[in-house]
């Protein structure tokens, strides 16, 4: 099995979600020692803006419009992002919650992804059809404020299972962990135990 784990949070070794997510895959590696993991940094990897070429090169087949020369090339570049996330076998993302939702370079990278034809099509009926074939997916997830389960206020965890589902995936489990921001010596402890609960959900990945 091949691993991706998205990383949606900028802030590295000082990151929770970043910090919990790699104690999950540390104690998956080390009940699965022969999958591999990748990681993709939203932050720093080198995604392709979505600019006006890309807008126009999304939307040009539902109107049967030939891609120009530029629109090609911004095209080939997502479809080699879309290729590296389907080519993996599981997948991870791990992120705060900014403002409700998600962090917007991780909003890039799910924005690169959803694309028609490729990711998501119709079906006969004119219904929209997830086209990724279904695979585990485990969000770990991050934010300072507690939500009740299923909260209309939550664009966080309800928009990636949205997202995902839409696109296919639908084996998707999550772990949300609230309440982070904890003066220093509070912190350790409390991430030390999202850490310890990480690494026995690790077991059902
Ligand atoms: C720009 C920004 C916006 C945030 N918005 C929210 C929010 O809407 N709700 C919330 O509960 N926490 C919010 N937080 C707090 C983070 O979600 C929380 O500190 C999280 O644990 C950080 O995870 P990280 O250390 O992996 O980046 C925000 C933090 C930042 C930096």
């Amino acid at each position: 099995m091949q691993v991706l784990h998205v990383i949606g949070s900028p802030k590295g070794d000082a990151s929770a979600s970043t910090r919990v997510a790699g104690a999950f895959l540390d104690q998956y590696c080390r009940e699965n020692p022969e999958d591999s993991v990748t990681t993709l940094d939203v932050w720093t990897a080198d995604l392709p803006e979505y600019d006006g070429e890309l807008a126009a090169a999304k939307l040009a087949p539902l109107i049967g419009e030939p891609l120009t020369p530029a629109q090609v090339a911004a095209w080939d570049r997502v479809l080699g992002v879309i290729e590296t996330f389907a080519n993996h076998s599981k997948i991870v993302i791990s992120t705060p919650m900014w403002n409700f939702a998600l962090p917007y370079k991780l909003k890039h990278y799910i924005d690169l992804l959803v694309q028609p034809g490729v990711t998501f099509g119709l079906n006969d009926e004119f219904e929209h059809v997830g086209l990724l074939e279904d695979r585990p997916v485990q969000l770990i997830l991050t934010r300072s404020s507690a939500f009740a389960d299923e909260s209309p206020d939550d664009f966080q965890l309800r928009y990636l299972i949205h997202i995902l589902g839409f696109m296919g995936l639908h084996d998707v489990n999550s772990l949300v962990f609230e309440g982070t921001t904890l003066p220093s010596a509070e912190r350790e402890e409390f991430l030390d135990r999202c850490c310890e609960q990480s690494r026995l959900a690790a077991a059902d990945f």
